[in-house]
């Protein structure tokens, strides 16, 4: 704050684009005084945030490329796009490879149909070429639930009651060959059994509710779990300099652009990413004393890999000088019970970028939509365990925290992305992030750039 606020009691607002100002001052005279120098010096080089680009931006990545499942020919192509796009706003970039641990890949086939299924935690492989056998329905997947006849067949089995492995495990004992769990919860996203640290010697997948319904009432199915070896994925990282600061200060502004398999991850998040390459579009040209890193993570959603990588290579030094991580994850939901843009850390309490966030929507008068909570399950979580200030950016709903009903599912697509909620996400980020790093100004013992 220094010499900031002077006798005049002084506050210069340079309105949300740049293109126009505004000061407010006690005693007339100074307001002119300042208007001259702004008007000469025009330091605010902030770029307003457009939200048509940003969209241009998502419907890239959901619909021409399309789901960007990690590992996948699909995210190493959103990569090379979002590289392209970073050296737009003059950054050097930077693309930091790593590996991903052996998985499983699944498909359901009934009637020559694909069904959605995600492999079980704990679960083994099918042969190579895979498995086709009648279906067996086996209730709830108690012991009692299964007969002799269940040998050789696959087992049908809702979710509830019993926990997945003893399912599995049950189904197994009594000669099963696989196992399909299916929802008893209405969700769109397909349900992913987790045995918790246990295994069973048999296939295990999970299907959504609608889809286990249906095949109730079929006979057949075929199940392909292959290994997925040997795979990689990658961090975009854009750095932008503080020239002529030694050992700046650090501030990050992240996303995941990788989506869920059959998720074309328009909110999740081609959203948050739409966001980041368009604040450093937005900040191209500013002048700023701290360095700004703009990273777009990959494999976020098979555990925040890429994002752990990043943090876990991070030297002391540079982890001394991090101040604060802004990411931004499913930040444009048209889904209208989310009218709430919360600010997730992950213990709940206030930090820098939440201080800065909030500030920025006062300023921009969007106070009320913006709130503190507490929320992990993105890439904010590796900086706050590394001991950086961070937090998440999401629209949810107010008192349930819930999501819009078509996360992680088919339906993710652009047609549900509000262009009002990116401007709103992309103006106040934009804003808290230039308020921290921009140099300031002074002239005649006033700071002109506030
Ligand atoms: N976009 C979500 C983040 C999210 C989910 C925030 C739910 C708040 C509530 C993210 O891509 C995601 O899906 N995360 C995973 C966790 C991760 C560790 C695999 C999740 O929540 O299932
Ligand atoms: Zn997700």
């Amino acid at each position: 704050m220094k010499r900031k606020l002077m006798k005049l009691s002084l506050a210069v607002t340079i309105a949300l684009s740049g293109f126009f100002m505004s000061a407010t001052v006690e005693g007339t005279n100074s307001v002119q005084a300042v208007s001259k120098d702004l008007s000469k010096y025009s330091v605010n080089k902030l770029k307003r945030f457009n939200e048509n680009r940003a969209f241009r931006t998502i419907y890239h990545l959901s619909e021409t490329i399309g789901p960007r499942v990690a590992g996948s020919l699909e995210e190493k192509k959103s990569a090379r796009f979002i590289a392209s796009q970073l050296k737009k706003s003059k950054l050097k970039v930077k693309t930091q490879k790593f590996d991903i641990p052996d998985r499983l890949k699944g498909a359901l086939t009934v009637q020559g149909h694909e069904v959605p299924s995600r492999p079980a935690t704990g679960s083994a492989p099918t042969p190579e070429k895979g498995l086709t056998a009648p279906l067996y329905k086996a209730g709830l997947g108690r012991t009692g639930d299964f007969t002799k006849d269940v040998k050789g067949k696959v087992a049908v089995i809702s979710r509830g009651e019993l926990t997945f492995y003893e399912k599995a495990k049950n189904a197994a004992d009594a000669g099963a060959v696989a196992v399909i769990i299916y929802n008893n919860r209405d969700s769109l996203a397909t349900l992913i059994p987790n045995l918790a640290g246990k295994t069973v010697d048999i296939p295990v997948v999970g299907i959504g509710k609608e889809d286990g319904e249906k095949l109730l009432t079929k006979t057949k199915a075929t199940l392909k779990l292959d290994a997925l070896k040997h795979q990689t994925s990658q961090n975009v990282i854009g750095i932008r300099r503080a020239k002529g600061v030694k050992k700046p200060d650090i501030v990050y502004i992240t996303s995941h652009y990788d989506s869920v398999p059959y998720g074309p991850g328009a909110n999740d998040n081609a959203s948050g990413t739409s966001v980041v390459l368009e604040l450093a579009r937005t900040m191209k040209n500013i002048p700023a004393d701290k360095e700004i890193r703009f990273i777009a993570f990959g494999a976020e959603e098979i555990g925040l890999l890429g994002s752990e990588y990043y943090v876990s290579k991070l030297s002391g030094q540079e982890v001394k000088r991090s101040a604060a991580n802004f990411n931004l994850d499913m930040v444009a939901t048209n889904w209208e019970n989310a009218s709430q843009l919360n600010i997730n850390t992950l213990d709940g309490s206030g930090n820098l970028v939440w201080t800065l966030s909030k500030q920025a929507a006062l300023n921009l008068k969007k106070g009320a939509v913006l709130h503190l909570s507490k929320g992990g399950s993105s890439d904010h979580v590796p900086f706050h365990e590394a001991g950086i200030d961070s937090a998440n950016f999401i629209w949810q709903e107010p008192e349930t925290g819930a999501l819009e009903p078509w996360y992680h599912s088919p339906y993710d697509t652009i047609d549900h992305i509000s262009k009002k909620r990116l401007r709103i996400t992309g103006l106040i980020a934009s804003h808290a992030v230039y308020d921290f790093v921009k140099k300031n100004k002074w002239q005649k013992g006033i700071c002109v750039n506030s």
